[in-house]
């Protein structure tokens, strides 16, 4: 439409300036004749021939005045047509030319005779013809342009009718399935030509979509089945283990209070036999009675920690919660590992008792898991010092170990709470122990309401500290 009133401007502009210039050469034409047949007039002083000449005009409908002038610039003869106004004449041009005013040509011409100028002709014509070709022109635009959006809008509808109703399906087909999910839905299409190939493509889409739904939802119902299959496999394993557990748990309890009994007996005659109660002992017999003692107390200490441990997973350990003397038990701890650290050369030494004041937790427990942390630093501390350090906190307080013996690489430092995790360094075969020691601190610690960590570096000493509520189990 925009390309139809463009050239359509263009071809107007064109035929505008072409009518101008065979208006211009037509009058220029006429002008001239006109000029020479009043040459004679002129000369002759004959002012109503040269009227006459000009008169003749009026077989030119579109001349509206036309004057001769003399060579001193005074109107010498002049025609103004009936049709319309007289009007004042223009300034004499004694150069031949032509000018375009806003509704006329004006055209001026020499009158020569013998190569002497002798006066001047000048015309004005109106500028209908170029009007009427222009109005034609408008006339014809607008019925261009009007039967062309005509044509354009019947186009259009036709081209809606064979392009856009198939798209229009396809989308509406396309929202629904997108609503509803449900992809056995198809487009309808009834054409052969490249809409129509879009709706099949698309059709064959959603059935490659449908096929694939189904083999998912099929294989997902398998894969459900098969996840409650498993579960309820794994709930019976689980359930089994539980039970073992608790039964490994209950016969180890039971077990090991019943080997107690004998050991301590063991013990307790193996001290009256070293005595001399029973008779006196050669050096090798109260030598072999000592390893039986020891290997006893060991045994012994042994059954407890694995008393504990299936105590606390059986859930039965009960803690006995009592006020007491914290600085007491810290100390007799101590007083308790000294000669043992002492035999090694190892500074024992204890800071910031003074912080300490009594407390309620289970005495019995604190002091097991304080004289497990000491045996351990006293274990893996061949020189240097150990360090017992008391803080006191808001609401607890906190006890540290600090040796500068061994130490334990990073990586290890994780599992250190766990049963029967011993450092394997080549070394632990060298100390003495089951591997039960920290994880029954955790235990008991964690129980009390507390906390328990390690600090420790390889080869540079292992800090381990404890938390203990001052007022018993936070509620
Ligand atoms: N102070 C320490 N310095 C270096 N290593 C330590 C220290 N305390 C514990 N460990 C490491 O952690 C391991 C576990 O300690 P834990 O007290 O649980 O067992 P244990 O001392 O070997 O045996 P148990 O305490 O049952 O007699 C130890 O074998 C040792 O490798
Ligand atoms: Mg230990």
């Amino acid at each position: 439409m925009l390309g139809d009133l463009v050239s359509g401007i263009a071809f107007a502009a064109h035929d505008r300036y072409r009518i101008k210039k065979s208006m211009v050469r037509d009058l220029s034409v006429l002008v001239m004749l006109i000029a020479e047949r009043s040459n004679a007039a002129l000369l002759f002083d004959d002012s109503n021939l040269a009227r006459e000449n000009l008169a003749s005009l009026r077989v030119a409908p579109f001349i509206t005045s036309a004057s001769i002038y003399a060579e001193d610039g005074s109107v010498f003869a002049s025609y103004t047509a009936s049709s319309v106004a007289p009007e004042a004449f223009p300034p004499l041009e004694r150069e031949r030319l032509h000018r375009f005013e806003p509704n006329r040509l004006v055209v001026f011409e020499p009158m020569m005779f013998e190569g002497k100028r002798i006066g001047t002709v000048c015309v004005r014509a109106a500028l209908i013809e170029l009007e009427e070709a222009w109005r034609n022109y408008l006339i014809s635009a607008i019925l261009i342009i009007l039967s062309a959006g005509f044509a354009a809008f019947i186009l259009s509808y036709r081209l809606q009718q064979i392009v856009s109703e198939p798209i229009k399906n396809l989308a509406k087909t396309a929202r629904l399935i997108a609503q509803q999910k449900d992809y056995s839905v198809r487009a309808a299409t009834e054409t052969e030509d490249e809409t129509g190939v879009l709706v099949q493509s698309f059709n064959m889409m959603l059935q490659t979509i449908e096929a694939q739904n189904t083999e998912l939802i099929n294989s997902n119902r398998d894969l459900e089945q098969r996840v409650k299959e498993r579960t309820l496999e794994l709930q019976a394993a689980k359930e089994r283990a539980e039970t073992a557990d608790k039964l490994k748990s209950f016969f180890l309890a039971t077990m090991s209070h019943e080997l107690r009994t004998p050991l301590n007996s063991i013990i307790g005659f193996t001290g009256i036999m070293l005595q001399g109660l029973v008779g006196p002992l050669s050096d090798e017999q109260k030598k072999q009675l000592n390893i039986v003692k020891t290997s006893a107390h060991h045994l012994l200490s042994l059954i407890s920690d694995v008393l504990d441990i299936s105590k606390i997973e059986a859930g039965q350990l009960t803690v006995a919660m009592e006020p007491f003397n914290l600085r007491e038990s810290i100390l007799k701890v101590v007083q308790s590992v000294r000669p043992l650290a002492e035999k090694k050369g190892l500074v024992l030494s204890v800071d910031g008792i003074d912080e300490v004041l009594p407390c309620t937790s289970d005495v019995r427990r604190v002091e097991q898991v304080l004289l497990n942390l000491l045996s351990n630093a006293v274990k893996f501390t061949e020189q240097g010092d150990i360090r017992v350090i008391c803080a006191r906190e808001a609401q607890r307080y906190a006890i540290i170990v600090a040796d500068t013996g061994v130490g334990i690489a990073e990586e290890e430092q994780d599992d250190l709470f766990q049963p029967f995790h011993q450092v394997d360094t080549g070394l632990s075969r060298k100390y003495e122990g089951t591997g039960l020691g920290l994880s029954i601190c955790k235990k008991l610690v964690v129980i009390l309401g507390g906390s328990i960590w390690v600090k420790s570096d390889k080869g540079a000493g292992s800090t381990f500290g404890f938390t203990l509520p001052i007022e018993g189990i936070p509620k």
